[in-house]
């Protein structure tokens, strides 16, 4: 058996970490029942200590006979900053066979401590460009900052660790450094600001070297919700240290201090919101590199420390993931075009044009547009989405904003001079969900462009933090948006490590009630908070992401934050009922469900979960505990809303798939809870009639309880009210309301309309666990139930997933009345094959066909 796959810390040789035990995965490769470890033995070197070899490694495990590849966490001694470990592991099959040793991975030690930086918070006073007060407050001319030093060697190793409050974009020499954009990003800067760590050493060499770095206002500065500008603070700061090895073996630091110089660039105005705005003819040309003449700029001020804790950065930040061509360029007017870039996304244009000095360039962005072909921008509400250039001369640029982003299909450009051709200009997709994990696809073309949709809402919203909608002034990270997304969201992208670091974004909302807020970060200004289903996500996330990653820490890590919250909630119900809060249903169509009685289902569902959790922890008491109050409030809720017949008084699609889905109903009433959910379907002209809450579960609860033809052809219902109306319409991105555009009405009200929210993608879970069949049971992929369901009409679907084992999946086929099954199952785990007529085999790793006559010759037995 070979070992390929390693990671530390769920990413491949991570710079910069400061997990003072990080954990260690790797993947075995081969197939067949002995595919499995029985034993590992891992190493680690500091490559900085001298004597540290693989024959005298600083830390050995020894051969431990255990079978786990991923989250075994280093227990050697105390790990350095900035030094550099090697490891290598192997392992021993289940027949006992050895593998030789994998080549090594590394992992590399940020700044861990206070004392580890040297740096200083730095900015620079900005003279104001307009009188006006009121267009003062929205400019703020970007700062460039720049550092010269000289080398007297070169390096061996250079590490820029690099953050800011607001944005930063960094160059050494006139090369920008790595490719994040938005960077640090967003956090509670009062609480926790996060650093990155790049690798310079290329970049550097003997003599004269320059460090420059330009700033932008971000969230910290800018806009943020429709709170305004300023949330945390009113002008933006550096500091960075870059920390290098010179060849001698002298260390040498470079860190932002009073000794740099700045002065303003052209870029008057940047904002998330708002957008960018530069004048080419301020740009100091080549202010980024060493022969730039810098004796005009001003000394630095030297800002506060803002006295937060500083963390390394745990996820891959923001990047360009994708670059979509223009569709089409056509005109609207003498001065006007209108570009169709094929797909609604996140992110910037990137236009190619020359013209004259002078030259005013604007560029409008918009979802949709409105019947005339005019950009429809009233759903932006305070959202400008406008970039702004004038051209200093007449060569050839490329115009690209880098301290804000759009939501847009179609952007509207005016004041070229220039011809423009369709591949001048194109969009720049950005994204903190990088790299894509995840693939389903199915014999009905509709439900394919949903996952399409579902996948581009994800990119869309996966912006620094989980947000509800990339395009009006809101974008903020609705924690119940996620709460019913994160399983879609795991199954498609590598979001592990962003949704992780979000959680500590949201404890860091948490009130002394134990309450947490509604979004998180929840910047000031914002004021709700325990509202169900949305506080709800303090508890909610944490156990989905443990269920898909297997990653037990973040139960331990966030478990205090998470009792608190429980004691909160034991208080906020009466007699074991509790007042829903503030949402409910949210953008449910038609019928309403009482909100008493999804606070009160909620309830029951997070005291599950927290039992669960409790007992992964090892609070055995805990857990007996919250299992006690669970079944306390299902009583209550059985008492208050279940009538004689064993009927739910609320009637509800809503109510029923809540009700099965956090079994909140006695056994016996369970079928007939399938039932009647499914005349409510029925009822509606097999139409949901549900909002952010209901619709997740509806879909498994039809499935789970005899009813799961009917979810296959609601899946398929492409009348409105459902996901395929929506594909039908043209939707390239999930909306967030069913009636976001009608052909009777047009454009729901403007207040509240996005065409790019991923709540209602939320269907993609039960697109890959229940009509592909792939289904995750043990935590992080350890085991899979494989299980195709075709119905509706369905002739194939197919979902795979790359966890840290491998790739898992599941695929099926009906061919002449066959049913052929294609399954994948990863070294070191285990999967249960469950065929429609119910008959289970064990699957050993590797990659196995099946075949069984379709319809199964007996009806399959309800689970
Ligand atoms: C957001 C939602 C969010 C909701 C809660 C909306 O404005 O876009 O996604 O969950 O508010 O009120």
């Amino acid at each position: 058996m070979a070992i390929e796959g390693l990671t530390v810390e769920r990413r491949i040789d991570p710079p910069g970490i400061d997990a003072p035990h990080p954990r260690f995965a790797w993947r075995l490769v081969g197939s067949g029942p002995m595919a499995r470890q029985s034993a590992y033995q891992l190493q680690v070197i500091d490559t900085d200590d001298p004597k540290a070899t693989w024959s005298a490694p600083t830390w050995d495990t020894g051969r431990v006979e255990n079978s786990d590849s991923t989250y075994v966490a280093y227990g050697g001694p105390p790990l350095v900053a900035r030094h550099r470990y090697s490891w290598r592991v192997r392992t021993w099959g289940a027949d006992g066979s050895e593998s030789a040793w994998s080549g090594p991975g590394s992992f590399e030690m940020g700044l861990l401590s206070a004392g580890d930086w040297s740096a200083r918070w730095i900015g620079h006073v900005v003279p104001d460009l307009v009188s006006e007060p009121e267009e003062r407050s929205r400019q703020q001319p970007v700062p460039a900052l720049r550092r010269r030093f000289s080398l007297s060697s070169v390096p061996r190793r250079a590490r820029l660790h690099i953050t800011a409050l607001g944005l930063y974009e960094a160059y050494v020499n006139g090369t920008r450094v790595g490719e994040e954009r938005l960077a640090p990003g967003w956090t509670d800067y009062h609480k926790r600001i996060q650093y990155q760590t790049y690798d310079v050493t290329p970049l550097l060499h003997i003599g004269d070297n320059v460090l420059a770095v330009r700033l932008g206002d971000g969230w910290y500065t800018g806009r943020v919700g429709s709170w305004g500008r300023h949330r945390y603070g009113d002008k933006p700061a550096l500091l960075c240290q870059l920390d290098a090895q010179l060849g001698s073996d002298e260390p040498l630091t470079v860190a932002s201090d009073d000794q740099w110089l700045a002065c303003s660039g052209g870029t008057w105005l940047n904002d998330l919101q708002m957008g960018e705005r530069t004048d080419l003819r301020n740009e100091h040309r080549g202010w980024s590199s060493i022969d730039f003449d810098d004796s005009g700029w001003d000394p630095v001020s030297l800002r506060a420390a803002p006295g937060s804790r500083l963390v390394s950065a745990r996820d891959d930040g923001t990047r360009v993931v994708e670059t979509l061509p223009a569709a089409s360029v056509h005109a609207v007017g003498p001065d006007r075009l209108i570009v169709d870039l094929g797909a609604n996304a996140a992110g910037v244009v990137r236009l190619r044009t020359a013209g004259a000095p002078g030259q005013h360039i604007v560029i409008r962005h918009a979802e949709a547009l409105d019947a005339n072909g005019e950009l429809y921008t009233e759903n932006l509400r305070g959202a400008e989405q406008q970039d702004e250039f004038i051209l200093a001369d007449t060569a050839a640029v490329s115009l690209e904003p880098q301290f804000t982003f759009h939501g847009f299909r179609y952007a509207e450009v005016s004041g070229l001079t220039a011809p423009l051709a369709a591949d001048d200009i194109e969009s720049r997709v950005l994204s903190s969900a990088t790299r894509l994990v995840g693939a389903f696809s199915c014999s009905d073309p509709l439900v394919n462009t949903l996952q399409r949709n579902i996948v581009t809402s994800l990119r869309a919203n996966f912006i620094s933090i989980p947000t509800d909608c990339p395009q009006r002034n809101e974008r903020l990270g609705w924690t119940a948006d996620l709460q019913i997304f994160a399983p879609t969201a795991l199954f498609n992208a590598d979001v592990t490590n962003m949704v992780d670091k979000w959680l500590d974004d949201l404890v860091d909302t948490q009130l002394p009630s134990g309450a947490y807020a509604d979004i998180a970060p929840a910047p000031s200004g914002w004021a709700g908070a325990g509202n169900t289903a949305w506080s709800d996500a303090g508890v909610i996330v944490p156990w989905v992401l443990y269920e898909r990653s297997g990653d037990a820490g973040v139960l331990d890590r966030l478990y205090d934050s998470m009792r608190r919250y429980m004691a909160f909630l034991e208080t906020d119900q009466t007699n074991g009922l509790r007042f829903g809060g503030r949402y409910g249903d949210w953008v449910s169509l038609g019928a309403r469900t009482d909100k008493l009685f999804i606070g009160t289902a909620y309830l029951v569902y997070v005291f599950d979960i927290f039992a669960r959790i409790a007992a992964v922890v090892g609070r055995t008491d805990d857990a007996q505990h919250a299992r006690e109050f669970a079944d306390r409030v299902r009583r209550a809720l059985q008492r208050r809303f279940l009538d004689d017949r064993g009927r739910l008084t609320v009637d509800t699609q809503t109510a029923y798939a809540m009700a099965l889905g956090f079994d909140l109903l006695p056994e016996s009433t369970r079928l007939a809870a399938g039932s009647r959910l499914a005349e409510l379907v029925h009822a509606a002209e097999t139409h949901l009639a549900t909002g952010f809450l209901g619709t997740p579960l509806v879909m498994p609860a039809l499935s789970d309880n005899g009813q799961h033809e009917l979810a296959c052809q609601l899946m398929r219902q492409d009348t409105y009210p459902s996901w395929l109306f929506e594909v039908r319409q043209g939707a390239t991105s999930i909306w967030e309301r069913w009636n976001g555009w009608t052909p009777e009405q047009g454009f729901y009200s403007p207040r509240m309309n996005s065409f790019n929210h991923y709540a209602f993608g939320a269907v993609g879970d039960w697109m890959y666990r229940y009509l592909a069949g792939l289904n995750p049971v043990e935590p992080g992929y350890r085991r899979t139930e494989l299980r195709p369901r075709p119905g509706g009409g369905f002739f194939f679907a197919r979902a795979t997933h790359e966890s840290l084992y491998g790739t898992h999946a599941c695929g099926w086929r009906i061919e002449d009345g066959i049913l052929h099954v294609d399954v994948s199952v990863p070294p070191n785990t285990s999967a249960t094959l469950v065929l429609p007529n119910e008959v289970r085999t064990e699957v050993p790793p590797g990659q196995h066909s099946f075949k069984a006559p379709y319809p199964p010759p007996w009806k399959p037995e309800r689970r």
